[in-house]
């Protein structure tokens, strides 16, 4: 049975940071973070934003009646998220009106947790094949005003059906995974931002790819004439660009310029919006099917979780997989953002409601949003 990707959808925050406006707040040459780190704009969500209505707002995109009917599992990848006990995907069950049988748990990897739901999501619809299952990959990643990891944050979510016969993109289950306890990257649940040994991390996730890689090769007789595409976990544009750069001089030249123009493609929307953390190869996988893929291509995707557990698995572009993609919305979604200040943004940034905030709708500028607290419940509205 032919599983996979059957529709995608996104949502970014329609506000965003200039990165040379950023470097130049932070007197660093803007070189650094455009050629450096490879970012051009940053997502800045507001602060009646977080995990969930991000997570609403991009499967609200995408769902239908008729997937609401079907759908059998719900998992959100998240790192953000608002509770330490009930999960993102229980508060999104109203907001996105699915019904009571559906099986909802949110999964925590860092930014691995997305794909383990869609690895999860595989064998559910393998053994349920008239199903749906619906993973939703939502963070917001937050290092703090003035930290090193400053230019590499960023805000939004991934919405995916995945189900049989899919027509965006085919699993080929080929896959392969690694966990090491590693201190990479980590999140203290007393802390709002991440705590990150910058280099080392770099050197972690180049380490887990060319791992991945080998074992990919290994097991399943591969080579890299076998895909035309190879994306990337993108934390920030450049990461997936060191990766790449390991096949250099191991790979056809042919094949590394070709791999690289793809991978160029693929990072347009993260250049844009920044890291998305469990959502980020996804967002990549998005600007590839809207800025540079072919029917039928074989691509390896990897995704990289700080902690960290690794994973490197196949896939097939499908054919008429253009038809399921809006590329036009997708675009002037992106487009018609709008660029605040950086002061506006270190504003923002520090908002923090506390217990009997209530937040009124004629403020908000999104249809999803948080309402208020009440008894340090979050609650959330939708805005008709
Ligand atoms: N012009 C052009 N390039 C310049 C430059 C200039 N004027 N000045 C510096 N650069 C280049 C540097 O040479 C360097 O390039 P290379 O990495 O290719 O050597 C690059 O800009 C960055 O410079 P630094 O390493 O000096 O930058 P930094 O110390 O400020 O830290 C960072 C960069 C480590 C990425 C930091 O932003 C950070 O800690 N980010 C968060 C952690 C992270 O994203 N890690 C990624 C792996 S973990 C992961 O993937 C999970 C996840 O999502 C977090």
């Amino acid at each position: 049975m032919d599983i996979g990707i059957d529709k995608i959808g996104f949502y970014v925050p329609k506000d965003y940071i200039d990165i040379v406006e950023l470097a130049e707040a932070r007197d660093v040459d803007p070189n650094k973070y455009t050629i450096g780190i490879g970012q051009d704009k940053q997502a800045v969500p507001q602060p009646y934003e977080d995990a969930v209505t991000l997570a609403a707002s991009a499967a609200d995109k995408i769902l239908t009646d008729e997937d609401r009917e079907k759908i059998g599992l719900f998992i959100v990848g998240t790192e953000s998220s608002v509770d330490e006990s009930k999960s993102t995907a229980a508060f999104l069950s109203n907001l996105l009106e699915l019904p009571e049988d559906i099986r909802s748990y949110e999964i925590k990897q860092a930014c691995y947790g997305a794909t383990a739901g869609l690895q999860s999501a595989y064998d559910f619809i393998n053994g349920n094949p008239d199903k749906k299952a619906l993973v939703i990959a939502t963070d917001i990643a937050r290092y703090g005003i003035n930290t090193p990891g400053e230019v590499t944050q960023g805000a939004g979510a991934v919405a995916m059906i995945i189900s049989q016969n899919p027509r965006v993109l085919k699993f080929d289950h080929k896959s392969v995974y690694m966990t090491r306890n590693v201190g990479d990257f980590w999140r203290p649940t007393f802390s709002k931002t991440a705590f990150a040994r910058g280099k080392f991390s770099n050197e972690v996730y180049v380490d887990f790819f060319t791992t991945l890689w080998r074992k990919y090769r290994a097991q399943y007789d591969a080579t890299a004439e076998d895909f035309s595409t190879m994306l990337f976990h993108i934390p920030y544009t450049k990461m997936g660009t060191k990766a790449l750069r390991t096949l250099e001089g191991n790979v056809p030249d042919d094949k590394y310029e070709e791999l690289t123009k793809h991978y160029q493609e693929s990072i347009k929307f993260s250049r844009a919006v920044g890291n998305l953390y469990t959502g980020s190869l996804y967002l990549g996988l998005l600007s590839y099917l809207v800025n540079g893929a072919q029917e039928n291509e074989k691509i390896l995707m990897f995704s990289y979780g700080s902690g960290a557990v690794g994973e490197l698995f196949s896939a097939e572009i499908q054919p008429g997989f253009e038809s399921v993609i809006d590329k036009a919305a997708i675009e002037d979604e992106l487009a018609n953002r709008q660029k605040i200040s950086i002061e506006d943004y270190e504003k923002i940034y520090q908002v923090e409601y506390e217990d009997g905030a209530s937040i009124d709708a004629e403020e908000v500028d999104t249809k999803f949003y948080l309402s208020g607290i009440r008894e340090n419940e979050r609650l959330y509205k939708v805005k008709r």
